[in-house]
């Protein structure tokens, strides 16, 4: 394969998030959050005791060349009760953070939900409750107020779509409900806490904010092998359906200000419309300076009668996601670079004045600690590979901004707990002793060099 360079002034970096980092859940007045009672209270402690160890997480960074980190803030840490009372020393870490971030060279990118909400605003609805939203401008406000001044850029949300509907509708993530009509006015109220917060942002002067969505292409089997092929109607409909419910019931309402027509029926079918008031997509859909994209895999389905509707996915009724003979990642997770082109492409054709960013791209393989290091060639290979699908996005003409490697560190992921390894660095969580793995090396190549070598 060839050499690829990319612009100049193309960012390159990394992306954690506070829960699957931090540890010392119950260090310096931080509250409980949705993930602690989900799990149990010891699950995000330690993790990569980042709280404690954020100087030296700061400096691998600098030492691989990062030029931008972004971290996720918790809510918990800043305000306890979820609204309220602030609590200090929580806003004290990020501040430091921040500090030591500029100290060594790297722009922090903040972003302020992901996932870990205060558990005493779950214990009055969570985000099934409207408040919930305003609750999030306040604790917006709050954040900008003490980092603003050094934080580059800004992202409300990660992944709202996993955050409503893993943890409402199927029930994998916290909070852990099985209601798909909860999901969707959950959703519904993230959207609103985004324009909210980002009304927030704005009035104290956050000069580039926007929110990170999870985008797949969705995909039949046989579209695979031909992206050309012309659908049979049935299963044009099911992917439709498929795309309006992962990726349209976010895009359109934030780039757009309204709900895709295809999916409100079905949204009025399962949870009524009560909870979307007037106005309200007016103030989602108010301008975004930066879309966060985040890929890993494409969705395939295709139209099979009575099928039951899968549970993270209310409404699919008569819709089969299947399973792909390509290779996968040790998630299970379906292997395709060239997912995150038609992800672009879509993005540069159907909003073409959004800016762009991947926000999100790695993966899960097993990883074996060798005496001489972690020779992970599969998550090397991973990364390039979709660095020239990428590469390819921006010769296509894709606005996209920069890369931001999932993960800096081995983590704890969710509901999968410290087994899964999406780190270039590996943490061992009995030491806390970080090793580059060879990933973090090549990245540090790509990065000096602002492109892939031949
Ligand atoms: C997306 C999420 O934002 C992140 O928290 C998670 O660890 C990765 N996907 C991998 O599943």
């Amino acid at each position: 394969m060839g050499t690829a360079s990319f612009p100049e002034n193309f960012v390159w970096g990394v992306s954690t998030s506070a829960f699957q980092i931090e540890g010392a859940t119950d260090q310096d007045g931080r509250g409980p959050s949705i993930w602690d009672r989900f799990a149990d209270e010891a699950y995000g402690d330690p993790a990569c005791d980042h709280y404690v160890r954020y100087r030296e997480d700061v400096r691998l960074m600098q030492d691989l060349g990062i030029a931008a980190y972004r971290f996720s803030v918790s809510w918990s840490r800043v305000l306890p009760e979820g609204h309220g009372r602030v609590n200090n020393p929580g806003l004290d870490f990020y501040d430091r953070l921040v500090d030591e971030l500029l100290r060594a060279g790297i722009a922090p990118y903040a972003t302020l939900y992901h996932w870990d909400l205060p558990q005493a605003l779950q214990d009055r609805g969570g985000w099934t409750s409207r408040d919930t939203a305003l609750h999030f401008a306040e604790y917006a406000g709050l954040v900008y107020d003490r980092i603003g001044d050094r934080v580059d850029t800004w992202f409300t949300f990660n992944e709202p779509w996993v955050a409503a509907f893993l943890g409402h509708a199927s029930g994998v993530h916290a909070p852990g409900r099985q209601s798909a009509a909860d999901a969707f006015v959950s959703a519904h109220h993230m959207l609103l806490a985004h324009g909210l917060g980002l009304e927030a942002l704005r009035a104290q002067g956050a000069a580039r904010a926007g929110v990170v969505l999870n985008l797949s292409p969705v995909l039949t089997p046989a579209q695979l092998g031909d992206m050309s092929l012309d659908l049979p109607e049935e299963d044009a409909e099911a992917v439709a359906r498929i795309d309006a419910l992962h990726n349209r019931q976010f895009l359109e309402p934030v780039l757009r200000g309204h709900y895709p027509a295809d999916l409100l029926p079905l949204v009025e079918k399962i949870a009524g419309l009560g909870h979307i008031h007037d106005g309200d997509l007016d103030l989602v859909g108010r301008p975004i300076d930066l879309l966060g994209v985040n890929y890993y895999t494409p969705i395939v389905v295709r139209a099979q009668p009575s099928t039951p509707a899968d549970p993270a996915f209310p409404g699919s009724e008569g819709v089969l996601f299947c399973s792909v003979p390509t290779a996968v990642t040790a998630m299970g997770w379906p292997i395709m670079p060239s997912g995150l082109s038609l992800v672009l492409r879509r993005l540069s054709e159907e909003y073409p004045e959004t800016e762009l960013m991947i926000t999100e791209n790695g993966a899960d393989f097993v990883d074996v600690v060798a005496g001489d290091g972690i020779h992970d060639l599969d998550r090397m290979s991973f990364v390039e590979e979709h660095l020239r699908a990428l590469r390819t996005s921006l010769d296509e003409g894709a606005r996209v901004r920069g890369y931001l490697l999932w993960s800096l560190l081995d983590c704890v992921e969710w509901a999968d707990g410290y087994r899964r390894k999406f780190g270039i660095v590996h943490v061992d969580f009995t030491t806390q002793r970080r090793l580059l793995k060879d990933s973090a090396l090549w990245y540090r190549d790509v990065i000096k060099r602002n492109g892939l070598g031949a």
